[in-house]
């Protein structure tokens, strides 16, 4: 239940700090939207969250390149088979994405694909009766967090790092985190 619930939900954030330091125009977008929401209040409510669209596709994109939990997650044909043409060997696991490796949080918009287990190509909290119990505290956990880190603070690089040399290697243990610590300069946002 601990390492459930603490280091699924730390190794996600930093993930999904990685991808946005990478991608700065979907940093700029999920802040826009973040402050847009919270407005001169300078608190975050959980209703604000609700409206915090972009963010929601932000995170289930890292989701989706980045499940903490892997070695529960995967399933393999059982089977030699053959999908829309494709012969697909027995003992392979497939990846039904368009572009799989980029980061597209875009990709979930008007999508149905959710997390709850029913869309098995997309299953970052597993599926079935050994789901995630803790689907709905991580998920909001994640919003309210990086909201907060994304409303309060901007990023940079450090001095001489530019953002496609970010290291992206993981290492795979209880959860799939990443090699080296991520680095950014937090930046006070002036209101
Ligand atoms: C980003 C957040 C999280 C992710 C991605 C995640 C993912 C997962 C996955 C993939 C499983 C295995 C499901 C399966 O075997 O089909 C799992 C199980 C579990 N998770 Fe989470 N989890 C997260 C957050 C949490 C939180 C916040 C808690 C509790 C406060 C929690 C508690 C548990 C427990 C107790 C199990 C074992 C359930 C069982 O075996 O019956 N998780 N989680």
């Amino acid at each position: 239940m601990m390492i459930g619930g603490t280091d699924t939900t730390s190794t996600t954030i930093e993930w999904i700090m990685t991808q946005l330091a990478r991608h700065p125009s979907k940093l700029q977008k999920a802040q826009e939207e973040i402050r847009r929401v919270v407005g001169q209040k300078l608190v975050i409510e959980h209703e604000d969250l609700a409206k915090m669209h972009y963010l929601k596709l932000v995170i289930k994109e890292t989701l989706r390149l980045h499940p903490p939990i892997v070695f529960l997650l995967p399933r393999e044909t059982l089977d030699n088979v053959e999908v829309a043409g494709f012969g697909i060997a027995v003992r392979t696991r497939v990846l039904v994405w368009e572009n799989p490796d980029e980061f597209i949080p875009e990709r979930f918009e008007n999508s149905p694909v959710d997390w709850k287990g029913r869309d098995f190509q997309y299953i970052p909290f597993g599926a079935g009766r050994r789901g995630c119990p803790g689907l709905s505290f991580g998920t909001v956990t994640l919003e309210f967090v990086t909201a907060n880190l994304l409303y309060w603070l901007d990023w940079e690089l450090p001095k001489g790092l530019r953002c496609e040399n970010l290291d992206m290697k993981e290492v795979y243990g209880l959860t799939t985190h990443k090699d080296k610590p991520l680095f950014l300069v937090p930046i006070p946002h002036s209101f």
